[in-house]
């Protein structure tokens, strides 16, 4: 890819593991930990879309505790855990290459953000708690257009800021439902294909399919 000037990435699923929350939580909550973390997953992004399209905004953070509480009660888990899960979701840990790759990528001086549903105040605690603070320009949060992803609103952010065009952009998510939304809106999309899944039928095909965000250096 050329004249790519801001490389914007996503941040839950793609910098931050969201499964890591249940997953530190694993002997207290026994095998079902993983289906436990899809459910509250895919719960908190639906609560997304349907807060969106009827107008009825909350927040990420109230968003995933109200997810968190239905999959609790889904999933049979032990209510007194609902503290402890939310504050390992506010300091997610982050894949294993993020650091490495955001260096690098930064002595080539491309400009880094973060866009994101996060609240400003989640994305600040993210990046702080996994020492990625000086690496980023901007961390951009839906709450600044009050509607979440993948609203156009949402995609415009960087574009205004920085003055660029949409292919100036590289949009980097894991999640491929956002990864056809910004590739749609116009951007660079390239998906993070971590675990061999299969691509949504929302007629757009990503730039790029990466396993890792390391495979990332190869094709800029
Ligand atoms: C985000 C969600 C979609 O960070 O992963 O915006």
């Amino acid at each position: 890819m050329k004249n790519i000037k801001a490389i914007i990435f996503d941040a839950y699923g793609t910098l931050f593991d969201v499964n890591s929350a249940a997953e530190k939580c694993k002997d207290k909550i026994g095998d079902k930990w993983e289906g436990f973390a899809n459910f509250w997953r895919t719960t908190q992004l639906e609560y997304t879309w349907l807060r969106s399209l009827m107008k009825r905004h909350k927040d990420f953070w109230q968003i995933t505790e109200e997810s968190l509480d239905k999959s609790i009660k889904t999933y049979k888990i032990d209510p007194s855990m609902k503290n402890d899960l939310l504050d390992l979701y506010k300091a997610l840990s982050p894949y294993e290459e993020v650091q490495d790759v955001l260096k690098k990528l930064k002595e080539k001086n491309f400009k880094l953000a973060i866009l994101s549903n996060g609240t400003p105040s989640l994305l600040d605690e993210l990046v702080k708690s996994n020492n990625l603070e000086n690496l980023f320009d901007d961390l951009f949060s839906i709450e600044q257009v009050g509607i979440y992803k993948p609203n156009s609103k949402v995609y415009d952010m960087p574009i205004k800021k920085y003055q660029i065009q949409k292919n100036d952009v590289a949009f980097l998510s894991a999640n491929t439902w956002d990864v056809s939304g910004g590739g749609n809106y116009g951007y660079n999309s390239i998906w993070v294909n971590r675990n061999n899944n299969i691509f949504d039928n929302l007629d757009f095909i990503p730039k790029h399919e990466i396993k890792t965000l390391r495979d990332l250096l190869d094709i800029l």
